[in-house]
C-alpha cells in the first residue's frame, strides 16, 4: 500500500474508474507486456478482490486466458463456511487446454477448496449441434448454474490477437478487420464504440445476461490492451477491473 502511495497507482485508479464509468479499479506496478510477472501480480490483486466479495454461498463463472490462468494460480483456500462453484462462462473459444476456462475452473476450486462443474463441448460448433447440446440434461443443469453466477470473472483481449490466436477462419479475421474490431471477451468481438461486430457460436452466458450477476470482474493489463479495455468497457453493467500500470498509463494517455 505504502508503495502505491508512493508510485502514484491510487490517482492512476481513480482516474481510471471515472473515465470508464466503473465501480472499481485496481491497478498493480508494471506493464505485463514487458515483463512477465506483472501478470501473476493482477493474479494475486485479483484472487484478493475476489476473497473480500464472497458470501456463504458463490456461484463463479470464469472464462479462459493466460491472464485467468494466472488468477487460478494466485488462489487461496477459503474460509470455513464458505461454499464456492466454479464453472465456465462459456463453451469452447479456441484456447489452448491450460488456458481453457474448464481447465481454469478446475484449478481454481482445487486450489481454493471449491467445486466445479464443466462444459464438455467441441469449438466453433455448428448451428444444429448447437441446438441438440443445448438440450442435454447435464449441459442444462451447468447452463443453469452459469445463469445463477453472482460472480463473473473475465479476461479482456485484443480483437486480431485473440481471432489469430483462436486459429480462426480468414473470413472472420477479413470482417473483423473490416468491422474495425478492437476487442474481445466472452466470445464477443466489440469494435472503439464498444458495439458487438462479431460473435464466436458457443454455449453459456451470452453478453446480455452479463446484467445479472452483481459482480463482475476484469482482469486485463499490458499497454497492448489499452484500447480493448476502453471499448469493452463502453458496454453493460458496472464492472470492475484488475489491470497494471502499463494499460493504466496507455489509457490515461501518460505513458
Ligand atoms: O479466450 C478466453 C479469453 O478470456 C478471451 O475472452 C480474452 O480475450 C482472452 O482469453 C484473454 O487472454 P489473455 O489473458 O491470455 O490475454
Amino acid at each position: 500500500e505504502m508503495m502505491k502511495e508512493l508510485s502514484g497507482l491510487h490517482v492512476l485508479e481513480s482516474k481510471l474508474k471515472d473515465m470508464l464509468n466503473l465501480s472499481e479499479v485496481i491497478v498493480v506496478p508494471g506493464d505485463s507486456d514487458q515483463d512477465v510477472w506483472v501478470k501473476n501480480d493482477m493474479g494475486k490483486a485479483a484472487a484478493d478482490r475476489l476473497k473480500r466479495q464472497l458470501s456463504a454461498k458463490n456461484i463463479i463463472a470464469v472464462t479462459g486466458g493466460t491472464t485467468l490462468a494466472s488468477v487460478a494460480e494466485m488462489m487461496t483456500p477459503i474460509q470455513k463456511g464458505q461454499q464456492l462453484l466454479f464453472v465456465p462462462a462459456r463453451g469452447g473459444l479456441g484456447e489452448k487446454v491450460e488456458n481453457q476456462a474448464n481447465t481454469i475452473c478446475s484449478t481454481m476450486a482445487q486450489k481454493a477448496n471449491g467445486e466445479y462443474r464443466l462444459l464438455h463441448l467441441p469449438d466453433q460448433l455448428s448451428k444444429e449441434t448447437y441446438l441438440s447440446l443445448m438440450a442435454e440434461p447435464g449441459v442444462k443443469e451447468v447452463m443453469e448454474l452459469i445463469h445463477s453466477a453472482g460472480i463473473v470473472l473475465h479476461g479482456i483481449g485484443d480483437a486480431k490477437t485473440m481471432a489469430v490466436r483462436r486459429n480462426s477462419n480468414p473470413s472472420v479475421l477479413q470482417k473483423l478487420e473490416e468491422e474495425k474490431a478492437v476487442a474481445e471477451a466472452f466470445g464477443y468481438y466489440f469494435d472503439q464504440q464498444g458495439e458487438v461486430v462479431h460473435r464466436v457460436r458457443t454455449i453459456g452466458l451470452q453478453l446480455d445476461e452479463l446484467q445479472n450477476s452483481d459482480f463482475i470482474m476484469a482482469v486485463a493489463g499490458g499497454s497492448s490492451k489499452s484500447d480493448a479495455i476502453a471499448a469493452f468497457m463502453k458496454h453493460g453493467p458496472k464492472k470492475v477491473l484488475i489491470t497494471d500500470e502499463g494499460a493504466a498509463r496507455q489509457l490515461l494517455g501518460n505513458s
